[in-house]
C-alpha cells in the first residue's frame, strides 16, 4: 500500500488483511509499538518519528526483512509504509524475488484533504489504535477503545498521535514529495501497479482496492477471496509457490 500521510493505507491494510486471513505489517506500527514499551528500537526512532522523518533505510529493511520470513507471512502479506525509498524498494524485490508478484497500489489523496484528516485522528493512548475503527458515525469519538482488556477496563483515553500536528505532517508530506513519490512513479510502469481515488468512502475505496489487486493477478474481484484461501490451504499443507496477492 503506497501513498503520503493520512491517505488511508493503514485503514485499508487492515481491513484487506483481515477479510483476506493474512498479515498486515505496517513499519510505522512496528516502530510506535516499539517507543510505546521502550524498547532499544524506540530509543533510536523516538526523535525521528515524532519530527516526521523518515527512520534509516538498513534499520527498516532488517526489521522488515525478519518479519517477511516468520510463517504468517509465507502466504502472502499486505506491507503498510514500506517501501518508501529506492533503497527500500531495491531491497523488497530482492527479498521477494522467489515469492510471486509483489502488487503495489497508490492511494492518492489532495494535500489539503490529507492535512484534514490527519489533524483529526485520535489515537488510544495505550495501545494505540485508531478511534475510527470503533465507531461509525463521522466526527464522533466511541467511548472507549475496544482493542484489549486493559483499554476496555482503563478508560477512553483518545490523544492526538505524536506526528500528527501541521507542522510535523507539512513536513512528513515534503518528505513524501521527495523520497517517496519518485519510488512510486518507478514502481507504476510495472503491470502490476495500480492506482486508486482514496477521496471517497473507505467502503468504495474498499471495493476499489480488491478490485484494483483482482486486476493486477488477472482475476475477477470475487475470486479472490478463494484465490487467498487456497493458496493458505498450501502453505499449511506444505505446499509452496504460486501467484501472490
Ligand atoms: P506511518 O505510520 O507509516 O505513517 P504515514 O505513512 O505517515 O501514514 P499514516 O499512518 O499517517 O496514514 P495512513 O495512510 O495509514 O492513513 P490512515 O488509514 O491512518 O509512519 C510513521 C512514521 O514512522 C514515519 O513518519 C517515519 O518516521 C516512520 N516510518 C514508518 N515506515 C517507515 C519506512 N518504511 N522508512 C522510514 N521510516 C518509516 O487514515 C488517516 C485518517 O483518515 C484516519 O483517521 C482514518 O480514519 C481517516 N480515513 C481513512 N480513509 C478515509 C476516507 N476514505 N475518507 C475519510 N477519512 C478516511
Amino acid at each position: 500500500m503506497l501513498g503520503p500521510p493520512g491517505a488511508g493505507k493503514g485503514t485499508q491494510a487492515e481491513r484487506f488483511a483481515r477479510e483476506h486471513g493474512i498479515p498486515k505489517i505496517s513499519t510505522g506500527d512496528i516502530l510506535r509499538e516499539a517507543v510505546q514499551s521502550g524498547t532499544e528500537l524506540g530509543r533510536k526512532v523516538k526523535t525521528e518519528m515524532e519530527r516526521g522523518e523518515l527512520i534509516g533505510d538498513d534499520l527498516i529493511i532488517g526489521i522488515v526483512r525478519e518479519r517477511l520470513s516468520q510463517p504468517d507471512a509465507i502466504a502472502g502479506f499486505v506491507l503498510d509504509g514500506f517501501p518508501r525509498t529506492a533503497a527500500q524498494a531495491d531491497a523488497l524485490d530482492a527479498i521477494t524475488a522467489a515469492r510471486g508478484p509483489v502488487i503495489c497500489v497508490e492511494i492518492r489523496v489532495p494535500d489539503e484533504e490529507l492535512i484534514r484528516r490527519v489533524r483529526g485522528r485520535r489515537v488510544c493512548e495505550d495501545c494505540g489504535a485508531n478511534a475510527d475503527a470503533f465507531v461509525h458515525q463521522v466526527d464522533a469519538l466511541p467511548e472507549l477503545c475496544q482493542n484489549t482488556d486493559r483499554c476496555r477496563s482503563i478508560g477512553p483515553k483518545w490523544v492526538a498521535r505524536s506526528d500528527d500536528s501541521e507542522t510535523v505532517v507539512r513536513e512528513r508530506l515534503k518528505i513524501y514529495w521527495r523520497d517517496t513519490k519518485p519510488m512510486i512513479d518507478y514502481y507504476s510502469a510495472r503491470p502490476t501497479f495500480r492506482r486508486i481515488d482514496g477521496l471517497q468512502t473507505p467502503e468504495q475505496v474498499r471495493e476499489a482496492l480488491v478490485s484494483a489487486v483482482a486486476s493486477a493477478l488477472g482475476l475477477p474481484a470475487a475470486q479472490l477471496r478463494s484465490l487467498v484461501a487456497k493458496k493458505l490451504s498450501g502453505v499449511k499443507g506444505g505446499v509452496k509457490g504460486g501467484a501472490r496477492p
